[in-house]
């Protein structure tokens, strides 16, 4: 049989995709603008129309309305477990209808090769090329553990999916079932440069030499980070998540990855997720190499390259510098993602630093981000331990190998003036020496 000919006896319907499901299956989806809202709407219908039920579905990062995130109906019939929750997802764990699973990114290939078995596995993909292989597009995070690990692989192809011709593909002769689905991908929302925005940038850049090797995390201050740094020469991307601001570096030359230590020449990312551009820019383009997170977000890998810097943001940091960037007080928030990794594998490069970045205050002012210690219920993200330099639009202070009262003094010197004074007095009657 031939590939085309292959690719006709496995297509098929979403509908008709979804009366092979049984209640108790496990289904494994990949993430972000990879995810298969088609066939997961088929699959929620049947669940609504049936008495199926306890299906779980694991994903992250979540960019679709999918009814088992935003109907708490289908709670113990279709279960949603996110690995990053963002999205919809956000909602539907902090309204108990929905699970969450903590992990570092780069662990989750590890887990679910460890730990899961999954009756079938949903990703998204491009048209097939002439040898039968169809690119994973955006990602290539977990997908190949997921495809160890699922019992069926179930495809949804849409032509607007870009080809990553350095990413992870899956060969027709792999796949159980294909449905055919053609739409524009989920974009975000384009980076708001604002006062606050610019100044951090502008903080940060001072910070980075040419031949630097970047990441940026997720949120709009790291992505206005980036627009901050066109000046710089020879930088290179070795990050989790391409962003609009990379492809900004890239083509207005800032970025050629010329000084990398590893993988020189091409920039390195485990998913892209932004705006349409970022998409055409990933089609067809050795330039970019997709790998998985477990390698990709590795800080002993991270560290290989010199000048290694990484910006990410936060919700909150208290006085010892502990970071949290997951929850608001118990309100859950996101997950870890691969801000640790990230953080530890740019403070064990030759020359690296990692910078965690975020406006002075949240809520029209009112709340300082600065606090004398983390709201009870927050997540520490980053500890004392890892972290390095925190920025505010008041400026930088460099916490890693600093006292306490050292990090306390450099971290009122940059909250906004207006909590300056209660942190001051929070710190003394704490005893830090300040
Ligand atoms: N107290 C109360 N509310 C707060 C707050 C605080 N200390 N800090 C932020 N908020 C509110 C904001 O006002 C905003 O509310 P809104 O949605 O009603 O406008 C909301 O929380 C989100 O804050 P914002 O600063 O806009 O977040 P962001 O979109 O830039 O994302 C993180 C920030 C921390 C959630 C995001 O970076 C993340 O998910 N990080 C975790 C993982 C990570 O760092 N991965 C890195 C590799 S990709």
């Amino acid at each position: 049989m031939t590939y085309k000919e292959m690719y006709q006896t496995k297509l098929t319907t979403a509908e008709k995709l979804a009366e092979s499901l049984e209640s108790g299956w496990v289904l494994g989806m990949d993430s972000g603008p990879s995810q298969t809202p088609g066939i997961m709407k088929a699959f929620a219908q049947r669940v609504r129309n049936t008495d199926i039920a306890g299906v779980k579905v694991q994903t992250l990062l979540d960019v679709y309305p999918f009814e088992f995130y935003a109907d708490d109906s289908l709670a113990g019939k279709m279960t949603g477990y996110s690995w990053f929750s963002s999205g919809g997802a956000r909602k539907a764990v902090n309204g108990g209808w929905a699970d969450f699973i903590p992990g570092y990114y780069r662990d989750i290939p590890g887990i679910i090769r460890r730990d899961y078995e999954y009756d079938a596995f949903c990703v998204a993909v491009s048209p097939m090329d002439k040898h039968g292989y169809f690119s994973l597009g955006n990602n290539a995070s977990y997908a190949q553990a997921m495809t160890d690990k699922s019992k069926r692989i179930y495809i949804e192809v849409n032509d607007r999916q870009p080809r990553a011709v350095c990413g992870t593909q899956l060969h027709i002769s792999q796949v159980d079932a294909i449905v055919e689905n053609s739409f524009e991908l989920p974009v975000l929302p384009p980076v708001v440069l604002d006062d606050v925005s610019l100044t951090i940038g502008g903080i940060i850049a001072e910070q980075i030499g040419d031949g630097a090797c970047i990441q940026l995390g997720i949120g709009a201050i790291p992505d206005a980070t980036g627009m901050a740094l066109k000046a710089k020469h020879d930088l290179g991307i070795h990050t989790e998540m391409f962003t609009d601001s990379m492809v900004e570096l890239i083509e207005c030359g800032a970025v050629n990855n010329s000084r990398k230590q590893i993988h020189r020449g091409k920039s390195i990312t485990t998913f892209a997720y932004g705006s349409k551009r970022i998409y055409d820019f990933i089609d067809d383009n050795p330039g970019i190499e997709l790998l998985p997170v477990d390698y990709v977000n590795d800080p002993a890998v991270i560290a290989k390259n010199d000048n290694m810097v990484s910006i990410n943001a936060a919700l909150e940091v208290d006085l010892m510098g502990q970071v949290c960037a997951e929850s608001v007080g118990t309100k859950h928030m996101s997950g870890s993602g691969g801000q640790i990794d990230y953080v530890r594998g740019a403070c064990q490069s030759r020359g690296g630093k990692s910078f965690i970045a975020f406006s002075s205050t949240a809520k029209g002012g009112s709340i300082s981000k600065i606090k004398p210690i983390l709201t009870p219920g927050a997540v520490c993200t980053t500890s004392k331990n890892d972290v390095d330099y925190i920025v505010t639009e008041y400026g930088l202070a460099k916490l890693r190998g600093r006292s306490l009262a050292e990090r306390a003094k450099q971290l009122i010197a940059i909250a906004h003036p207006d909590f300056r004074d209660e942190l001051r007095f929070e710190a003394k009657q704490r005893g830090i020496m300040l």
